[in-house]
């Protein structure tokens, strides 16, 4: 008798730890596959989770009314829209955020984050989304700004936060008390590690719409190693055409990817623009986002940027006409002076050229060192296609190709140089002022509008005076007679 009862507390108890156990899987660990995208690529790319809600992922109604509770910390009144992120009317979230189950919904970046872009061809028109394209809008520095600003704010707790979700939600019970007692007091917490793990970047220059300093984060964060004061903020790169970024060019050379052509690996870099944003190789066994990264890659391997508006098929008053016999000669200009490095055909294209030869701002090429390539290729666990062999440190600049050159500005590594005209100028006559962020198209000048009450009010200021900012080098075309600069700048802008 006595035993039996012993027995049928012991198994209560089993029946109530199990119980426990699977509620605490279900709150804190289930995952949910997102629904597919139906083929639709350019949905997946800006939507698709790419295996970081873990790690990174904001509980979904937290998420949500951040903006609403805390909108003084965000550049604009237009919540999230104020970073430079593209919205569709309508969308539930903004390009580059994805949302999944991981024990709750979460949201999270992905590639397109940083990889999309806008345009537009008057100032009255509406943005029109460019996918995968150069970032030129986007604060990715004000984002984790926000979120470290909101985390430490006294109003970022349950009283405040419940009263904000219920508004505009009806929670059921059981959902307000895991937020009320688990996420929310957790996010606060993951917010204020995150500004720790982000506070070296404060001491340095500001990245700006439209650039990062990409790698010292995963220096500091992933690699582990010490804050060595480097700068390496770099322009956000378009991901079109990437299979030109893959081989060797005609003389035999590997071509190069990312600025500085750190690695030769289309593959190894599409896997660890994931690992920077927070997969870790344990969500890469998943056959879901070892997948989801496979089609990405195949994706932007054949992705076209939108063709130019520049073309001499438009009426002459138009000011996207090029005249076509000034095209022409633009064109064979381009073939004798730009052609070797810029197109694909050319025998130095994606290859790095020396920093002594191209002469611009060197401070992005100093960020990436010897240790740094070698503890990334040694980096990470054991999972079949995993480990990288590609990573190495090489002192130069990779001549980028030039498609979509229309929406590349501004222009170099750093994004120091505003329009096309200005590249053509010898350094000293370039901007030393100028402002990113605004997507209007720069018809005379071929690159983004980057001056006027308009830029100055949605960009920010670029100092080319700032270390990192520097303006210099790439002489290349400077000193062509103004008659030959103008048909080269107007072949520039229809590439
Ligand atoms: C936080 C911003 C950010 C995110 C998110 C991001 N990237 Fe990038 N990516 C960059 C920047 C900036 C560069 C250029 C950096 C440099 O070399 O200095 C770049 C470069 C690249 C390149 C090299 C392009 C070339 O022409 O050489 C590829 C490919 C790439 N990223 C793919 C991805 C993929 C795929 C993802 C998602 C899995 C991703 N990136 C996520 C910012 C980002
Ligand atoms: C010797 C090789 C070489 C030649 C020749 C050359 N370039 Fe470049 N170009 C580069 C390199 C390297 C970069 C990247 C430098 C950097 O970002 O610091 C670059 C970058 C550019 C960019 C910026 C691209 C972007 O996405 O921001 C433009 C525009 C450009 N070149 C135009 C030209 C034009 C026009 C000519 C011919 C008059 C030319 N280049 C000749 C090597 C070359």
């Amino acid at each position: 008798m006595f035993k039996s009862k012993l027995v049928r507390r012991l198994l209560a108890l089993a029946l109530v730890l199990v119980l426990l156990a699977v509620g605490i899987w279900m709150i804190a660990f289930r995952t949910v596959a997102q629904s597919d995208f139906g083929g639709d690529m350019a949905a997946e790319f800006n939507h698709g989770s790419i295996g970081n809600e873990g790690a990174q992922g904001i509980p979904y109604w937290i998420w949500r009314v951040l903006p609403t509770l805390f909108n003084d910390y965000l550049p604009g009144p237009s919540g999230y829209s104020s970073l430079g992120l593209f919205w569709a009317p309508g969308a539930e979230l903004p390009v580059g955020f994805s949302k999944k189950v991981v024990g709750t919904e979460r949201v999270s970046i992905n590639c397109a984050f940083c990889h999309q872009g806008s345009y537009r061809l008057s100032p009255e028109g509406l943005p029109r989304l460019v996918v995968a394209g150069p970032g030129n809008r986007v604060a990715v520095q004000g984002y984790p700004r926000f979120l470290a600003q909101a985390g430490a704010d006294p109003r970022f707790n349950a009283d405040t936060l419940m009263d904000a979700i219920t508004l505009i939600y009806d929670m059921p019970w059981w959902q307000r008390l895991t937020y009320r007692y688990l996420f929310i007091p957790a996010t606060k917490r993951a917010l204020r590690q995150q500004a720790m793990a982000f506070a070296w970047s404060d001491a340095n220059p500001d990245w700006l719409r439209g650039r990062i300093d990409p790698f010292n984060p995963v220096k500091y964060g992933i690699l582990r190693m010490g804050n060595d004061g480097t700068i390496g903020n770099s322009d956000m790169m378009p991901l079109w055409r990437q299979d030109l970024a893959e081989g060797e060019n005609a003389a035999g050379q590997a071509r190069s990817l990312h600025w500085d052509g750190l690695s030769t690996s289309l593959h190894e870099v599409v896997v660890t623009g994931a690992v920077g944003d927070g997969m870790s190789w344990r969500n890469y066994r998943r056959a879901s986002v070892r997948e989801r990264l496979g089609r990405i890659e195949d994706y932007v391997r054949r992705l076209e940027p939108p063709p130019s508006p520049f073309s001499s098929e438009r009426p002459a008053d138009d000011p996207f006409h090029v005249d076509a016999g000034v095209l022409a000669r633009g064109g064979a200009l381009y073939g004798q002076h730009c052609a070797d490095c810029h197109s694909p055909q050319g025998s130095r294209f994606r290859t790095v050229i020396p920093i002594e030869e191209v002469g611009t701002d060197r401070h992005r090429v100093d960020m990436w060192t010897t240790e740094a390539a070698e503890r990334y290729n040694g980096y990470g666990g054991k999972g079949e296609d995993w480990g990288f062999s590609g990573f190495r440190d090489v002192d130069g600049y990779v001549a980028v190709p030039h498609i979509g050159l229309w929406l590349r500005g501004p222009y170099l590594h750093n994004g120091s140089v505003p329009t096309l005209r200005d590249m053509l100028r010898p350094p000293a006559k370039r901007p030393r002022l100028f402002y990113r962020g605004y997507d209007l198209i720069n018809a005379a000048d071929g690159g983004f509008v980057s001056s006027g009450p308009e830029a100055e009010r949605v960009g920010d200021a670029y100092d080319t005076t700032l270390p990192g900012n520097d303006n210099t080098g790439h002489r290349y075309g400077t000193e062509l007679p103004d008659t030959d600069k103008e048909a080269l700048l107007a072949y520039l802008k229809t590439l």
